[in-house]
């Protein structure tokens, strides 16, 4: 099979030394990046900027912007079988990049707000019938009925829901605690374990997955 992985944040500059960003360290999308090539499939790993080496036998896209990710993302979205995205994209930007360094003496800046593209709605909607799309549901409160309503909304296969509030798992750390939500309303709650060990589990029932919608 050919897996589309995102991983790790975007960063949205704010002037040429300053950007605004997120606590992804892409340990779970390289995770299961290397879950997925250790078991034979092709993989494109699209990576925000992290501090982690690339899985052998992994394609890798580095971006930046949550742009860039949407870009490499369309660039190859046809040819996969399956979208994972565990990719932490900023929600905003700012509408202007300042072109100079903003200096201290003038104090905080004025910034306007706008928002990213949603890089699951825009591919959603060019997706065919025997592709597999899961997301990422990251939420610190109401954590179930968050990831049911993104579930829904980015009309995903799949939802893999992750409380971040936690210290001991999500973010950064190299463990997790994910339960997977499906469409068909079915949930696997799997027990805190290693990011690799989660990965290994979501490969598999991907693959799983995939071979129903062929049949
Ligand atoms: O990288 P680690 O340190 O290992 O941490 C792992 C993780 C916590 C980042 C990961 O497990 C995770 O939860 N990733 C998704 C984080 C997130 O952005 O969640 P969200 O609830 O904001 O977004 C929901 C889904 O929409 C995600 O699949 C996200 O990739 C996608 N999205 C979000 C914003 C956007 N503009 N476009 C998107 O496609």
């Amino acid at each position: 099979m050919k897996f589309l992985i995102t991983a790790g944040p975007t960063r949205e500059a704010l002037d040429p030394v300053r950007y605004i960003s997120n606590r992804s360290s892409g340990k779970m999308g390289y995770a299961i990046a290397a879950a997925a090539a250790e078991n034979g499939h092709e993989v494109v790993l699209v990576s925000g900027p992290v501090s982690l080496p690339v899985p052998q036998n992994v394609i890798c896209c580095p971006v930046t912007t949550a742009e860039d990710m949407l870009k490499a993302v369309q660039s190859n979205v046809d040819w996969c079988d399956v979208l994972v995205m565990a990719a932490a994209v900023a929600d905003w930007r700012p509408k202007q990049v300042a072109d100079r360094k903003w200096k201290k003496r003038l104090g905080p800046p004025q910034i306007e707000w706008e928002m990213t593209p949603d890089i699951l709605s825009v591919v959603s909607k060019i997706k065919k019938t025997n592709q597999v799309f899961w997301g990422f549901a990251a939420e610190t409160t109401n954590v179930r009925e968050e990831a049911l309503a993104k579930l829904h909304d980015k009309k995903l296969d799949a939802i893999v829901m992750n409380d971040v509030s936690r210290h001991d798992v999500g973010f950064e750390v190299d463990d997790n605690q994910i339960t997977i939500l499906f469409s068909s309303g079915a949930e696997i709650p799997l027990p805190k374990m290693s990011k690799m060990d989660c990965a290994r589990h979501l490969v598999e029932k991907i693959a799983a997955e995939n071979k129903n919608k062929k049949n």
